[in-house]
């Protein structure tokens, strides 16, 4: 099925399964804004508190912040934001639609690859297991020329970037003939910058009232608290301020369901390192931060590190850790070196010295910073779309399922009585009030006991535990594992260590590394 169907379908599911809904639907919703439903809450807090926990309880030099998402507007001033967070947007003159011009060339740079990709596969399904990629990709002089035409044209793209030339990123859509998917035209306006933020006024008459923003990004409310916490928690550097909080951003081209969407949370950890030591520790972070990705089982083919050619104002070193989605590889996470850009710009605009004592070294310094932020949204749209399977079961039988990771499904455990009498249910109901203060819990006694199967697949939960007649002599249930169908017969006792053993967040976290 071609990847544009898979997607379509996915976000079908997200809707058919309470996971995901688009914002104020009865009035024809609103632009890039999303709700999630009653699994979608689930989920997204299980993500969130995989990477809360993985940043807090294993490491005892990072601490948690939430801070408010209103900030003083000299704020956005000395971050750079005001002045500098834009998008160069261009319009078809046609079909009067909007893009980000980065974006159409990127996007065409991507369809080199994906020409490239295709030969590739033509050429392993010729060759069979004896397929050598690494020569084939080498050698193969198709393959090495739509190579060198998308590195050619990204290229440019950063050059013009860079050099923040709108004359230039226009001539290489022009250039390239790239036509708008709408009307089917190169007739292209100007390229302008576009301010992302948006503002809003605080206060209650126009007189009295000041425009502040919604903020862009959580980081800078970690960065204005950073003595706070520092002389309260009497912290060390090097040490870590972790933050999970809303984010506002008005995107131009808001497309792919949530992956890039106008109201969004992150989760932002900032380490203060000393000055010298900004890239070791970015190093080190990139590396702690993939593990905490290939930690979840999806294939470690699925990431790939993207350094980056243009860095944002503040950066002097970038990585996004890309994930497979279905529309191609894209950033998940991105890790910046921010050097001491911020915390300067505030002693500078505030008046007030963002100064740290170091008595290792008997001197006052800005401290640097590495930064790891993650969208939770963008992971949730990772996850989700990893995990949506359809499986042929028989022949004319399929299967829709959703393999999560067991410690991040919103429903641990479906408790299903084979028959609705005989008091199967009223043990099925013992069970579930036993083990719902520990795991989330379905009781489902509805359907056919196939039909509830499904039902559980599609929402993916791991385990399903059958309440039969032997049940009632044996204190015995059938679980049935999601992924493999497969059914064993086990004591009901035994549940909350097989269900621990391989759903609970702590398993998951005893795979990761700390610094
Ligand atoms: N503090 C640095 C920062 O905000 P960013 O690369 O602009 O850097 C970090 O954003 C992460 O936030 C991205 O990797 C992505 O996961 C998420 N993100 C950014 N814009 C988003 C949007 N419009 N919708 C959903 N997620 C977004």
């Amino acid at each position: 099925m071609a990847q544009e169907d898979t997607f379509k379908k996915l976000v079908a599911h997200c809707k058919e399964y309470g996971y995901v809904f688009p914002s104020s639907e009865i009035y024809d919703g609103l632009g890039a804004v999303y709700d999630y439903g009653q699994h979608g809450v689930e989920l997204k807090n299980n993500i969130k508190r995989y990477w809360w926990e993985s940043m807090t309880l294993l490491h005892d030099n990072i601490v948690g912040l939430d801070s408010a998402i209103f900030m003083h507007p000299s704020t956005w001033k000395a971050s750079g934001h005001v002045d500098a967070f834009n998008d160069p947007l261009i319009d078809n003159k046609d079909s009067k639609k909007r893009y980000r011009a980065d974006v159409l060339i990127e996007e065409h740079a991507a369809k080199y690859e994906e020409k490239a990709e295709k030969e590739i596969e033509k050429a392993r399904e010729r060759f069979g297991e004896h397929f050598d990629e690494a020569l084939f990709r080498q050698t193969n002089p198709r393959v090495a020329a739509y190579i060198e035409k998308r590195d050619d044209l990204l290229s440019r793209l950063s050059d013009a970037l860079n050099a923040n030339d709108l004359a230039a990123l226009r001539q290489l859509v022009i250039d390239n003939q790239i036509v708008c998917p709408v009307s089917g035209t190169c007739n292209w306006t100007e390229v302008r910058q576009f301010n992302l933020m948006f503002a809003t006024e605080m206060g209650s008459t126009a007189e009295g009232s000041s425009k502040i923003y919604l903020r862009p990004e959580t980081a800078q409310g970690i960065f204005v608290n950073f003595l706070n916490v520092q002389k309260s928690g009497r912290m060390k550097i090097p040490f870590g301020i972790a933050q999970i909080g809303k984010a506002f951003r008005n995107e131009i081209v808001a497309r792919q369901f949530i992956f890039r969407v106008r109201e969004f949370e992150q989760m932002e950890m900032q380490y203060f390192v000393p000055p010298g030591a900004g890239i070791e520790w970015f190093h080190r972070w990139r590396d702690l931060r993939l593990q905490w990705h290939l930690a979840l089982g999806f294939a470690p083919s699925a990431y790939r590190l993207h350094d980056h050619d243009k860095l944002a104002h503040y950066a002097d070193a970038a990585t996004d850790i890309e994930f497979r989605f279905p529309f191609g590889f894209k950033e998940v996470e991105g890790i910046h070196s921010r050097t001491d850009f911020d915390l300067r710009r505030h002693q500078e605009f505030s008046g007030k010295k963002m100064q740290y004592f170091d008595p290792s070294l008997g001197v006052s310094y800005i401290p640097h910073v590495v930064e790891t932020s993650i969208g939770v949204d963008r992971m949730f749209l990772q996850v989700i779309s990893a995990s949506y399977r359809e499986e042929v079961v028989a022949a004319g039988d399929t299967r829709v399922l959703l393999a999560l990771p067991p410690a991040l499904a919103p429903v641990k455990l479906a408790v299903l009585p084979l028959v609705k009498k005989d008091g199967l249910p009223e043990k099925a109901g013992e069970i579930t009030r036993r083990l719902r203060l520990d795991y989330p819990c379905h009781y489902d006694e509805k359907d056919s006991i196939g039909k509830r199967y499904r039902r559980q697949d599609a929402i993916g939960t791991p385990f399903c535990v059958t309440v039969d007649h032997l049940s009632l002599q044996e204190n015995t249930v059938t679980i049935r594992y999601r992924d493999t169908m497969q059914q064993e017969r086990v004591a009901i006792d035994r549940l909350p260590d097989i269900i621990d053993e391989k759903a609970s967040l702590k398993t998951l976290l005893r795979l990761l590394p700390s610094l």
